[in-house]
């Protein structure tokens, strides 16, 4: 099977190709990255004969039409992805999120290659914090940011190719990931790196926003039972209950890490932070049979904080920009 995995440089393709190789001795995987301040191609350097890696635009029609005709199955993550950099400057999320995935269904279509979209639970808007309900395939799309705004007018496409031209398609909407190679711009990885540097770990507003936590293998194994066994145009919701606050998530890293609970600051909030998400994953566990396998997120959490630890050469030329970035709008208030 020769599968095209958009975005397979970033945090969450490069997880899944590396899983993928390992699992499945019967795929070829073609990356196509165009290799953003997002990628890193080291984490795929070692992968041997099975994978090949071409930088290019998902927005590029020349490239993505050769690359699909040549392909079984596409499975696109690539996106711009961080919130913070949608308010800064949304338009490279117009054109990778909208126009990218336009670019792809127009050649999936040409060619009747099989295509499942990689989406986010932040389509849906937000929850507040004693809200007893949780996302189901059926909410309404109410996303808030440019970035979520950009994913749901993507996941609009995906459903209107489906109905109109018949596109054998498939969409997934994952809550927040969390594991290795995760880019130091990102919560958990900006937090764990900020302390093994020396930097106090900062928490947006008053840190009692909620994310429902999934590790990124668990994403991958979902993705993987979707396309297997997924039923052609419809939508399943990946979460694995992990519902915790953003200041637990801090007090956790720090006590891992053997520092004070209390060794944070609060700093200026996100315009437009949304509150909370829960994802209920009942359609993805009882229609396709599929479990989450870490569900102890300290421990996933401490293994993740050992990863950072034990790869430094990973992330560290990337994190002095990063906190400089911060550093320009970010204030602390307490
Ligand atoms: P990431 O930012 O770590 O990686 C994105 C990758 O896409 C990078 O390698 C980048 O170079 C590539 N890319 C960007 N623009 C491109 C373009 N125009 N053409 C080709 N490649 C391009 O993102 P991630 O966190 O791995 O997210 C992957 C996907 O999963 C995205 O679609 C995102 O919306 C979705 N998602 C992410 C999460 C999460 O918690 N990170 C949760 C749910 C869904
Ligand atoms: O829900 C899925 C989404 O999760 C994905 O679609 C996005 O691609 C992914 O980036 C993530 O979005 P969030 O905005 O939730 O993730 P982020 O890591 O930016 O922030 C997580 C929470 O932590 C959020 O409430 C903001 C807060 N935060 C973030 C940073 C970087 C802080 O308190 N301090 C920080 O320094």
């Amino acid at each position: 099977m020769r599968v095209l995995v958009t975005g397979g440089a970033g945090f969450i393709g490069a997880n899944f190709v590396l899983r993928t190789l390992e699992q499945r001795p019967d795929v070829e995987i073609t990356v196509l990255d165009k290799l953003t301040y997002a990628a890193n191609p080291s984490t795929l350097a070692t992968l041997g004969e099975r994978i090949s890696l071409v930088e290019g635009d998902v927005a590029d029609a020349v490239i993505v039409d050769r690359l699909v005709a040549d392909h079984d199955l596409v499975v696109h993550f690539a996106a711009e992805s961080h919130n913070d950099n949608s308010l800064a400057d949304p338009s490279q999320f117009v054109h990778t999120n909208l126009v990218g995935t336009y670019t792809l269904l127009e050649a999936v279509r040409a060619h009747g290659v099989r295509y499942h979209h990689i989406s986010t639970d932040e389509v849906y808007g937000d929850l507040e914090l004693d809200d007893p309900g949780r996302f189901t395939e059926a909410t309404p799309y109410n996303p808030s940011s440019p970035y979520s705004s950009t994913k749901a007018g993507s996941d609009l496409l995906v459903r209107a190719w489906v109905r109109s031209f018949g596109l054998r398609a498939t969409i997934s909407n994952c809550s927040n990931n969390y594991g290795p190679y995760q880019h130091v711009e990102k919560f958990i990885p900006r937090q764990i790196t900020n302390v093994l540097n020396g930097i106090r770990p900062r928490l947006y507003g008053d840190g009692r926003n909620v994310r429902d936590w999934i590790h990124v293998d668990d994403h991958n194994d979902a993705v993987w039972a979707i396309i297997d066994r997924g039923e052609i145009g419809e939508t399943y919701l990946i979460g694995a209950d992990g519902e915790v606050d953003n200041r637990t998530v801090v007090e956790t890293i720090l006590e891992v890490l053997g520092q004070p609970a209390d060794a944070f600051d609060f700093v200026t909030d996100r315009p437009g932070h949304d509150r909370r998400y829960a994802i209920d994953s009942t359609r993805l566990r009882t229609e396709l049979g599929w479990q989450p396998s870490y569900l102890d997120f300290r421990a996933g959490l401490s293994a993740t904080v050992d990863w950072y630890r034990d790869n430094t050469e990973w992330w560290q030329q990337t994190k002095v920009g990063v906190e400089q970035g911060y550093a320009a709008t970010e204030k602390v208030i307490g």
